[in-house]
């Protein structure tokens, strides 16, 4: 089976890099045999409508970032192989279910390039497959035979239902929306299942406490670092997997460029004015978008939220030197890197300051150059 996401193979191909052959291996054929059971339950014989739109939901061509960092956690212990791709699937049914249901609440039209379920099908339809996408879920742990397991995974929809409710109770407030605030949200709509997926892989494969630990406090950094990063890049109008840019721009949720721009724009003057009178109009051109961007960029939010990602590479490069020095470590080191590379406004990707070659300094004692 194929994995046809362009990031999905810039991250396998980065793990295919250097000497992380047995864990990139092993995270391959573990994504297979992943993609062999959505295909088995959703997409062969006797499959029903439903199934086809939720085949159509699970193959449009996602990162499979997070069944990844439950494989290479899972590598910190002693994987029972089926065990762990049955959580890889649920891991992604859950975040492919919310997605589903994202797309209801933005009402987004296109993901992945592809018309949305609620586009086609409409609201209803699509909220009830993506419910059915969480009980596959959680029918798929019933034999995870870890109970720590399942209490990570049944946390995780609530937790990110709460996120995107705080979103839609603050649309167009501007006094509720600020960093602080910002910062809880995408903790809850994003980190908590990036964090889970390391934190699951690790406990499901029978790892130990001080393992579990750094990998949880590596996928937290990482999965604010994610959110940071496709916020950035939605301000920047840079598009990324196929989907409409600024949509939360238009609905009045701001992120953080924007969020700083507000700090160093105060209300009263008259450029804090024009900028708060401009982000509270509920329908804005894309010429009104574009500027809202450029000032965005002048008063140095995109810096900002730069240095942010930074912030958050740093701590997740602290999480990862805790861990033992072992291939599946440098594989999320590599993770890490790839993803922390956001491209610019122009698309290129910007050089970070990889934390793989300060760890390997730390470890082996050589600059890695
Ligand atoms: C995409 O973010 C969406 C999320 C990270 C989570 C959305 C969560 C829910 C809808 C709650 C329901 C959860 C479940 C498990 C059913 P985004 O809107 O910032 O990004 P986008 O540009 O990809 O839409
Ligand atoms: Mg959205």
């Amino acid at each position: 089976m194929k994995i046809d996401s362009f990031e999905s193979n810039k991250l396998l191909a980065a793990l295919n890099k250097g000497c992380y052959k047995t864990a990139a291996a092993e995270t391959r054929r573990a994504l297979s045999l992943m993609e062999e059971w959505f295909a088995r339950r959703f997409d062969a014989a006797g499959a029903t409508e439903k199934d086809g739109w939720i085949y159509s939901a699970l193959s449009s061509g996602g990162k499979r970032l997070r069944p990844m960092l439950v494989r290479l956690a899972a590598g910190f212990g002693r994987p029972d192989e089926a065990r762990i791709v049955r959580l890889m699937c649920a891991i992604e049914l859950i975040h492919s279910a919310s997605l589903v249901h994202d797309d209801i609440v933005d009402r987004s039209p296109l993901r992945r390039s592809r018309a949305t379920i609620n586009a086609e099908k409409g609201d209803g339809y699509a909220a009830m497959c993506g419910f059915a996408m969480i009980g596959e879920a959680l029918a798929l742990l019933e034999d995870a035979d870890a109970d720590a397991v399942i209490d990570v995974v049944a946390k995780i929809p609530m937790e990110m239902c709460f996120g995107e409710l705080r979103q839609l109770e603050i649309e167009f407030d501007l006094k509720a929306q600020d960093e602080e605030d910002y910062c809880k949200r995408i903790e809850r709509k994003t980190a908590v299942l990036i964090k889970g997926s390391c934190l699951t892989g690790a406990l499901a494969a029978g790892a130990g406490q001080r393992v579990v630990s750094a990998l949880s406090d590596y996928g937290h950094a990482l999965g604010i670092l994610f959110q940071l990063r496709d916020d950035l890049l939605d301000c920047e109008q840079i598009p990324t997997d196929g989907k409409p840019i600024s949509q939360d721009m238009e609905r009045g949720i701001y992120s953080l460029p924007i969020l700083y721009a507000l700090t160093q724009l105060r209300e009263g003057t008259r450029e804090g004015e024009k900028l708060r009178a401009a982000l509270r109009k509920r329908v804005k051109s894309p010429a009104e978008i574009r500027a809202l961007a450029e000032i965005a960029a002048d008063t140095g939010g995109i810096d900002y939220a730069r240095a942010a990602i930074a912030r958050q590479q740093g701590r997740a490069g602290d999480a990862l030197s805790r861990l033992p020095a072992n291939e599946y470590t440098e594989a999320l080191t590599i993770l890490l890197d790839t993803l922390a590379a956001a491209p610019n406004a122009r698309g290129e990707s910007e050089k970070t300051a990889p934390v793989r070659f300060a760890n390997e300094k730390r470890r082996y004692g050589y600059d890695g150059s």
